[in-house]
């Protein structure tokens, strides 16, 4: 099951030249649920996100903004960026500014050292670079402009003209870390996952893999070179960084790494990715790590695209999304879950308002939040609002029982190897044999007749029961609906608060004492007005 004592999920630090999309909101939820998940399983968890905000990009954007590049990160870290985070219920203990000064300090200890162990040297340089990547492009990515820009070499991502750099750069030797790379792919299967970016990188590996352009000297927002201020920091290199400066790694002891407590307790990091910057994880990011004598991550999870009509959503291409536009419509829980289990994770996935709307009233309102009210209101008509006392269980109640047990662990196995939606589908089960028990054991039946009290009774504690288990099973990927649900049990009060639950015990049966006040609970999820609200 959970095996680590600790634990340290990351996403990527997004850059900061523009509002985020719902393809950020996304990395940021499955951080999130996988990080609220370990916690409640008793995991010592940390959780880092953060915003990236040195480089040309960012810098042609505060200037043609009319802002400094500080003016601008400092506007839409506090405008755009952590709102975003509040909007979605991101419980994150730390978000890093790679302006930050202990990032900066890390950024420039980290390179001094790489110097000094002769990793890194001075060369000649002229390659096509592209800003919007900001990556010097292997052939690959190089491809033919059309339109605008035929007779041009574009970005085969950003389909943007490339620009030629001719540079005195500093390199890094990453040359050296060939092998090592492709021992550590071949050691430790799980290190990328899942299994088709694992073969994508170590084909690329298994390539000429050549040393690194780690300085620029065109411009200077960035992070200066330490031994040649002339030069600041490439953009990826000082963002990879983020991922140790974040756990004090520019107070560590030089000499006796990991020094800083922190670093000590929480690394290395399970790196949650989207697939675009998966060599950036796996490739440059480890041999970083190599040169540092620092471990490796524990894994880089790279997930895959939101499509927008069949197209990787982005604000560049103008499919961009903004997440309050769909948390407004249907609230952060529904949004929230319907990421977690409308795609598989790792896989990409397309969003659609259609698609949206139909999961919400089928499964959240129909499915889950029918259950909850109808559960409730019985309670409330029949045993005036309080746990009722169980008899003996039956066949069909101890199947309810069992399930809840088998699906508790299952779906904890599933986190484990990162399968969100799997965990959430396993879930889905005792949502849909609660609703089956309640329609095959009639309780509204049982009640017209004094004789069945003690089996309406049962009924109920089971059904009730089953709730209990959901609101814990449920609570990474839905908190506000799983905290509401929770207190109008009364589980507060006896069992104490949802957050000091293990969901890995959630299957544990009789837990809610009977005679335990409830309360009324309105519709977790209500009807949406789909004609006003969603935009086709
Ligand atoms: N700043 C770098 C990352 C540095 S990490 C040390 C960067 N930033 S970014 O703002 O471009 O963010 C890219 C990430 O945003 C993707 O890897 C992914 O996590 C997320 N996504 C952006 N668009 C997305 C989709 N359409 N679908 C899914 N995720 C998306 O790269």
């Amino acid at each position: 099951m959970f095996k680590h004592q600790t634990k340290y999920f990351t996403t990527p630090i997004f850059y900061v030249n523009d509002a985020p999309h719902i393809g950020h909101a996304y990395t940021e939820v499955a951080a999130d649920v996988l990080a609220r998940w370990h916690r409640a399983a008793g995991v010592d968890t940390r959780f880092l996100t953060g915003t990236d905000e040195h480089g040309q990009k960012i810098l042609r954007t505060a200037e043609a903004n009319g802002a400094s590049p500080k003016e601008w990160v400092d506007r839409l870290v506090a405008q755009e960026w952590r709102p975003m985070l509040e909007n979605l219920n991101i419980a994150n203990d730390d978000f890093i500014r790679t302006t930050d000064a202990r990032h900066e300090a890390g950024v420039a200890k980290f390179l001094q050292r790489l110097y000094d162990k002769g990793y890194i040297y001075e060369g000649e340089f002229e390659a096509l670079y592209c800003v919007g990547c900001e990556e010097f492009k292997p052939k690959s990515e190089i491809v033919q402009g059309a339109a605008e820009f035929t007779g041009h070499k574009v970005c085969a991502i950003h389909s943007k003209p490339l620009e030629l750099l001719q540079e005195k750069n500093y390199f890094f030797k990453m040359s050296a870390f060939q092998d090592r790379l492709l021992e550590l792919y071949e050691r430790r299967p799980d290190f990328i996952q899942p299994a088709p970016a694992r073969n994508e990188v170590i084909a690329f590996v298994q390539q000429d893999l050549t040393d690194l352009s780690i300085s620029r000297n065109t411009f200077n927002w960035g992070v200066p070179i330490p031994w040649d201020e002339s030069h600041v920091t490439y953009v990826w290199f000082d963002a990879l960084l983020n991922y140790i400066t974040a756990l004090e790694y520019s107070t560590s002891v030089v000499g006796d790494e990991p020094g800083s407590v922190a670093l000590a307790k929480y690394w290395p990091a399970v790196h949650i990715v989207g697939k675009d910057i998966l060599r950036f994880h796996a490739v440059i990011w480890p041999a970083m790590l190599m040169a540092a004598e620092l471990a490796e991550p524990e894994c880089v999870f790279a997930h895959g695209w939101l499509l927008v009509g069949g197209e990787k959503m982005s604000k560049s291409k103008l499919t961009g999304i903004a997440p309050h536009e769909i948390t407004g419509t249907f609230g952060v829980d529904a949004v929230r879950y319907y990421f977690m289990r409308a795609i598989n994770f790792g896989q990409d996935g397309s969003f659609s308002w259609e698609d949206i709307a139909a999961r919400y009233q089928a499964e959240l309102a129909n499915g889950f939040g029918n259950l909850v009210s109808r559960v409730l209101a019985m309670n409330a008509k029949y045993f005036d609002a309080k746990q009722p006392e169980s008899g003996d269980l039956t066949g069909a109640d101890k199947q309810i029982s069992e399930l809840a047990a088998r699906v508790t662990s299952l779906a904890n196995e599933h986190i484990t190897k990162y399968a969100i939606h799997e965990a959430i589908a396993v879930v889905w089960q005792l949502v849909d044999a609660l609703n089956g028990y309640i329609t095959e054991q009639e309780p509204w039946q049982l009640a017209k007749d004094e004789a069945q009290r003690v089996r309406l009774a049962t009924v109920l504690a089971t059904a009730t029961e089953g709730l209990r288990v959901l609101a814990q099973l449920l609570a990474p990927v839905i908190p506000e609906a799983a905290a509401k649900l929770w207190r109008s049990l009364g589980a507060v009060a006896v069992l104490g608060e949802l957050s000091e639950q293990n969901i890995a015990a959630a299957g544990q049966w009789h837990k809610l004492p009977a005679g335990t006040p409830q309360e009324a609970l309105p519709a977790l999820f209500p009807r949406v007005e789909l004609a006003a609200g969603v935009k086709k």
